[in-house]
């Protein structure tokens, strides 16, 4: 072990970005390089068997550059930590068969990291404050998750999706619009010109008659959203009023899922009286988002969130939580598989 802690290597292949990163202890990100997939642009979505493909093609090269930026070999790494799941099987195999075979070959230890963890994980590298207690909400393009947090490793699950996730529905939204992909970052560019009032949409699952004990309580569901919107787009099409109404749109959906975020987020924050709130994933890149639950927090609370390259995918994130893994000696086996629907670690509580 060299000075300043272990050095990790974080291998990310879950969906479409490929990504290494060398962290050194829990803070020090020596380098991180990720690269995006354009190929799924044209599709609007990502393309499974096309993502494994460019994985292949490209993870030596995203490996030896983070490598060369950081001025170190693979020798000097003393833990390789890859994300082993939830994610496109396909793609995750590329990762864990890389960090396999270079644990093997460098006789070190390798550990398998559940990508949503990991999302949860990644605010902490830059911000040494983001830590538990703290309401958690995991927002990305697969998932939707509102954890309680006492402690690193113990995740109490209080709502998550019944339907699509968060990110997806701005990815379906954009392409209804006709954005582009991805479509959270070009659904917050349009809906800055954009009026949020402009047209009413649902806010699915959140009304003020719910209680803790309905089942919904914390709950998110955004696939009415985006059918609200997919009307609301056919509407003004046939009366010639798409183009112009774009940004309005866009801001109004932007609105009433950042709406339903935080007001599910706050919940908990009362909940578990604890006005800590930590975001990750892909979404938490939106600063209408943070902007919101910063102001729905008040001045005395504490808002921590990723800066934009650890927020979407990054090699980061997944050094961190391996780290984190790797401490408490839960290191994986050569027979460490790629798991699209690794369940996530460290569950308690009534939802486990
Ligand atoms: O965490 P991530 O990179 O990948 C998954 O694990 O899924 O999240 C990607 C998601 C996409 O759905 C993308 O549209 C969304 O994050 N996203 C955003 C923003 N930037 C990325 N959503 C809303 N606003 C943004 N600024
Ligand atoms: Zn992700």
């Amino acid at each position: 072990m060299s000075a300043g802690g272990q050095l990790v290597l974080g291998i990310e292949t879950s969906c479409d970005e490929t990504s290494a990163a060398l962290l050194r202890g829990e803070h020090e990100l020596l380098a991180q390089v990720i690269l995006s997939q354009d190929v799924h642009e044209v599709y609007g979505g990502v393309v499974p068997e096309l993502a494994s493909r460019a994985h292949v093609r490209v993870i030596d090269e995203v490996v030896d550059s983070a490598l060369r930026q950081a001025g170190v070999t693979l020798a000097d790494v003393d833990v390789f930590a890859v994300t082993a799941g939830p994610g496109l099987i396909g793609a995750l195999l590329v990762g864990v068969a890389w960090a396999k075979s270079a644990a093997w070959a460098n006789d070190k230890p390798v550990v398998g990291v559940h990508h949503m963890e990991a999302h949860l994980f990644a605010a902490s590298i830059e911000e040494p404050r983001a830590q538990p207690p703290f309401v958690g909400l995991l927002v990305s393009g697969g998932h939707t998750l509102l954890l309680w947090v006492p402690e690193w490793g113990v995740y109490e699950k209080l709502g998550e999706t019944r339907d699509d996730a968060a990110g997806e529905a701005f990815d379906k939204t954009a392409k209804l619009l006709g954005l582009g992909y991805p479509g959270g970052p070009v659904i917050e560019r349009s809906a800055k010109q954009g009026d949020a009032r402009a047209h009413a949409l649902p806010r699915p699952m959140l009304s003020t008659t719910q209680t803790p004990a309905d089942p919904d309580y914390y709950d998110f569901s955004f696939s009415g959203l985006k059918t609200a919107v997919a009307t609301r787009v056919r509407e003004l099409g046939a009366a010639g009023r798409l183009e112009s109404e774009t940004a309005n749109l866009a801001a109004s959906f932007q609105a009433a899922v950042i709406d339903t975020l935080v007001a599910k987020t706050m919940r908990a924050v009362e909940a578990k009286g604890c006005r800590r709130v930590l975001i990750g994933g892909g979404v938490a890149a939106s600063r209408a988002l943070r902007d919101a639950l910063a102001s729905a927090l008040g001045p005395d609370g504490e808002l921590y969130y990723p800066s934009p390259r650890l927020a979407t995918d990054n090699g980061a994130m997944i050094a961190r939580a391996g780290l984190f893994r790797h401490e408490r000696g839960e290191h994986a086996d050569l027979d460490l598989g790629a798991r699209p629907d690794l369940p996530f670690p460290g569950l308690v509580g009534a939802r486990a």
